[in-house]
């Protein structure tokens, strides 16, 4: 039976354009030894009206990263009252299908349950790293990476505002860090962050809080979250990505997606394919860059039409799971 299949096999190849043999890979094979990662909802992993999710999930990625339910409104609720039942299905997907898996994420500004806003001072100095101790050591020997501290920056270079930095100064980020690698010392510790990808103001102020972390041991990388519009990427991505690495820190693209005016034209479409070639381009380019995620599979279950109103489409996959051309010059990128 072999022997028959094999020829038939091998004269399919050869008939097959170079541009559907590519085709024919997946995103993490095509992006290896680098992961190729994508942010999964428990609730669409577990899904039983829509099992491609899950399949997707895990015949295209091979890096997982939980949408919501590692960050503090789902880990930490109450104070003091801890629930990791969403966050573990996110990591025993992962640890199933052989995905790294990436923190996300300990201190952030946004989606912090009421009560750790009303905390002053000590309390929130207090809470902060019993909150990072405590989940840290519950996914210990699990995560490739941590978001440890996510989105300080601020347009100008300047740390945005935060109750971490009105109550606790400019040195939270510090202070997270240091607690995180008490917690765990076998994770890699990154600062997330987004419209960092160019070399800009933003990024120049991020780059020079990187140097003096660096300097304590207390950062090993940094997430450039490269949520892009159509057409608008900075064009130094690559040598904004470089000038991180050459601080002395592993670099990732963390929740890349292009999004869109929808219904999508075909032009935007068309430039898609060009934006996602370019952001893998930059990353390939660069050897500390570890990995690339998407922010999650489908454009179906995209954060991105609840966010900007009339955009969309901003994914590989359309809302039915069909690859769309952003894909195949994803593939064709990573294997170039
Ligand atoms: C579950 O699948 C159904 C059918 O595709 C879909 O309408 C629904 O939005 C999905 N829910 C989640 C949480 O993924
Ligand atoms: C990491 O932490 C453990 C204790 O959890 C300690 O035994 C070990 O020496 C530490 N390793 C490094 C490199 O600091």
């Amino acid at each position: 039976m072999l022997s028959l299949l094999v020829p038939v096999l091998l004269s399919l190849n050869v008939l097959s354009s170079p541009h559907e043999a590519r085709q024919s890979t997946t995103l993490k094979a095509a992006a290896s030894p680098r992961y190729f990662g994508a942010a999964l909802g428990a609730g669409h992993l577990s899904n039983v009206s829509d099992p491609k999710f899950a399949e997707f999930g895990a015949a295209q990625f091979s890096g997982a990263t939980p949408e919501n339910e590692m960050k503090w409104d789902f880990t930490e609720p109450e104070q003091g009252v801890f629930t990791f039942d969403q966050a573990n299905q996110v990591a025993a997907f992962a640890k199933a299908n052989n995905q790294i898996l990436r923190g996300h994420n300990l201190v952030w500004f946004s989606q912090l349950p009421d009560w750790v806003e009303t905390l002053q001072g000590n309390d929130l100095l207090n809470a902060m790293n019993n909150h990072i101790t405590t989940v840290m050591t519950q996914f210990k020997g699990q995560i490739f990476a941590w978001d440890v501290v996510n989105e300080p920056m601020a347009d100008d270079g300047t740390l945005g505002p935060s109750p971490f930095l009105t109550q606790l100064g400019s040195g939270y980020i510090q202070t997270a860090l240091t607690t995180a690698r008490k917690a765990d010392n076998t994770t890699f510790l990154y600062i997330n962050d987004f419209n960092t990808e160019g070399v800009n103001a933003k990024s120049d102020g991020l780059l020079s809080i990187v140097q003096s972390l660096k300097a304590l041991n207390l950062i090993d990388g940094i997430g450039f979250e490269s949520h892009f519009i159509v057409g608008e990427l900075p064009t130094d991505i690559q040598t904004n990505l470089q000038r991180f690495a050459d601080a002395g820190v592993d670099v990732a693209i963390t929740e890349l997606d292009v999004r869109m005016t929808v219904p999508p034209s075909a032009a935007d479409l068309e430039q898609q394919t060009k934006d996602y070639a370019t952001v893998i381009n930059a990353c390939k380019a660069v050897s500390r860059c570890r990995g690339i995620t998407t922010w999650g599979i489908t454009d179906l279950y995209s954060w991105v039409p609840g966010t900007f109103p009339n955009m969309g489409a901003a994914l590989l996959f359309d809302d039915s799971y069909n690859e769309k051309a952003s894909f195949t010059s994803t593939i064709n990128a990573l294997l170039s």
